[in-house]
């Protein structure tokens, strides 16, 4: 294997998904509309437009409310995004992280969120990166493969010995479509990856490595 790549909410920290799911119901509330922990799950891995048009579930707006409720959703999202730290970072991936850099592994992010970089920086983690592709870098959302494509093209490395890390449905989906190897976090939505973890804790590179090897 070449290199990693990791998708962010929800593989590299969940409290990000955490205040993106605030900041929905925040906006929710304000507005009277109904919406729950269990309804913010479809927005999972999905790009700010989709999020918008899935938490809307068939309610019309107009355009300028559109763009009101947007901006402050995102709004709601920095404020909690201050209280972020590198104690944020989930079990297990600052040793990923580090035992692939030991080993020259190149290390690139993929995420639908444009606050990927914010996020990267209050996790104090932007160094370990050599790419950060963001919702700014491909133009078709997960899951189109454009993005994991455009980071691995960023790296030099081939699909085939690229693993891609991902917590969400339509994430291991674009890196399936893309023909690279898939590490799913969580259950039911990664059912499709190749390998499966609930978490990444007490998990080391040489182990996921040596999985790939019996592939
Ligand atoms: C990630 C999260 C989604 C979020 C999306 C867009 O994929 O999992 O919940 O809606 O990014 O985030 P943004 O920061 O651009 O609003
Ligand atoms: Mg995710």
């Amino acid at each position: 294997m070449q290199a990693l790549i990791f998708d962010l909410d929800g593989v590299i920290t969940n409290t990000s998904a955490e205040f993106h799911y605030l900041s929905w119901q925040r906006l929710a509330d304000e507005e009277g509309i109904p919406f729950s922990r269990e309804a913010n799950h479809r927005l999972r891995g999905v790009n700010r437009m989709e999020s918008l048009k899935r938490f809307l579930n068939g309610l019309k707006i107009t355009p300028e409310q559109e763009a009101d409720w947007l901006r402050r959703k995102n709004a709601y999202y920095h404020e909690l995004l201050q209280q972020m730290s590198p104690a944020d970072r989930l079990p297990g991936i600052s040793d990923i992280l580090d035992q692939a850099r030991d080993a020259g592994i190149k290390l690139g992010v993929a995420s639908a969120s444009r606050n990927a970089r914010a996020v990267l920086a209050k996790l104090q983690l932007l160094d370990y990166f050599e790419v950060v592709g963001d919702a700014y870098s491909a133009v078709n959302p997960k899951p189109a493969p454009d993005l994991f494509i455009w980071v691995a093209g960023y790296l030099h490395t081939h699909i085939k010995q690229t693993i891609v890390f991902e917590d969400s449905f339509s994430g291991i989906q674009a890196a399936l479509h893309a023909g690279f190897w898939t590490v799913g976090i969580g259950e039911d939505e990664v059912r499709h990856a190749h390998l499966r973890y609930q978490t990444l804790e007490n998990v080391s590179l040489q182990m996921i490595l040596e999985q790939f090897e019996q592939f």
